[in-house]
């Protein structure tokens, strides 16, 4: 049986990656430092992974992890825009010198395939929509760099040494885990968080910037896709994984005003500087040569997210972090 490491299994993604390979009855290692991620996020698989808790940027450490490894899906970063603007000397360690002692450690261990969480950050502010993987990339934060460096050597490390690796370019992944707490946390978490206790959210802007928002089981079968699919259709490739269709904040805040029973007005501040105004993924690529169908629609999604966030704000504390109810087939 196949061996998956997940880096930055502690994290909201690769926690999700790991429940699913454990449901699958997978065998799964997983690294993480919780620079980011949190322990709560394993406490109810944590018997059935083999979790090692250590910081990719050491490489005897992570040359060691990934001994007997056939897949790695490479997650741990430290994904903030602002932060990485505030530290960009933090944001190259982690998410470029940490890629590339994933790859050293994966390519000498010789493993099968690397897949990788790049990010729609890379396409900049460009306004063509959608944006699809022929684009010029324009990378505007240092963590974009650094996400779009790491796909770079993604390829290189294909090209050079004929390591598999396939970079997955995320659009705004939402579900449950997401952390709502920091200032940098992802706008569904926040919004849902906020509207649940009745608390008043805040757009920045007028309400009409879009995101192509996708929910967390669709991002985990691109993983599964992508560690699967011939290496003629997948290796060395990047691919969009989003739903193909965007939705306004505004329209998010009506959903979520249904979904969470909140009844005040959102407050406007604002507009961000360095926000960009629309966002959408052509997802034809990931279609075509991966097999990928988006599963779970926007709707659907935020629906499971509620519920899980609610679940969460009403269990007892022993009870926190359960499966929600999923419609991942
Ligand atoms: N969430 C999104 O919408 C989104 C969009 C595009 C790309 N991504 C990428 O997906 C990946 C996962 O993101 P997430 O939303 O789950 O974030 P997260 O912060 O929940 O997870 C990242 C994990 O990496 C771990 N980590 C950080 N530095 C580490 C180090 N040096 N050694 C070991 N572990 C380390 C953190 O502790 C955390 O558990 C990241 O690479 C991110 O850039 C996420």
């Amino acid at each position: 049986m196949a061996l998956y490491l997940i880096t930055g299994i502690g994290g909201f993604i690769g926690s999700s990656l790991a429940r699913a390979l454990v449901g699958r009855g997978e065998r799964v290692r997983g690294v993480d430092n919780f620079a980011t991620g949190k322990r709560e996020n394993l406490t109810d698989i944590l018997g059935q992974i083999d979790f090692r808790e250590a910081s990719i940027l050491d490489l005897d450490a992570m040359k060691s992890i990934c001994n007997g490894v056939d897949y790695v899906l490479h997650q741990a970063a430290i994904p903030s825009v602002p932060k990485s603007v505030l530290d960009p000397i933090a944001n190259n360690q982690a998410n470029v010198d940490g890629t590339v002692n994933v790859l050293v450690a994966a390519r000498d261990a010789k493993v099968r395939r690397v897949v990788y969480a790049a990010s729609s950050s890379a396409y900049g502010d460009t306004p063509t929509l959608p944006k699809h993987e022929e684009m010029t990339p324009s990378p505007i934060s240092p963590y974009a760099v650094a996400k779009l460096a790491s796909e770079h050597y993604m390829t290189s490390f294909y090209r050079c040494y004929g390591l598999e690796t396939v970079a997955l370019r995320y659009f705004n992944i939402f579900g449950p885990r997401q952390d709502p707490s920091s200032p940098y946390s992802g706008v569904l978490a926040k919004f849902i968080t906020q509207m649940l206790c009745g608390d008043r959210p805040t757009i920045f802007g007028d309400g009409e910037q879009s995101r192509d928002f996708t929910f967390i089981d669709n991002a985990v079968q691109a993983n599964l896709l992508a560690c699967e699919a011939p290496a003629s259709q997948a290796a060395g490739q990047v691919f969009n994984i989003a739903t193909g269709r965007r939705v306004t904040l505004n329209e998010m805040f009506s959903a979520l005003e249904k979904l969470t029973g909140y009844s005040g007005t959102p407050e406007y501040g604002p507009e961000r500087g360095g926000d960009i105004k629309h966002s959408l993924a052509d997802i034809s690529k990931a279609e075509k040569h991966l097999g990928y169908k988006p599963k779970v629609n926007f709707e659907q999604g935020l629906g499971l997210t509620v519920d899980w966030y609610r679940q969460q704000r009403n269990a007892p504390q022993e009870n926190k972090n359960k499966e929600p109810v999923s419609l991942r087939s």
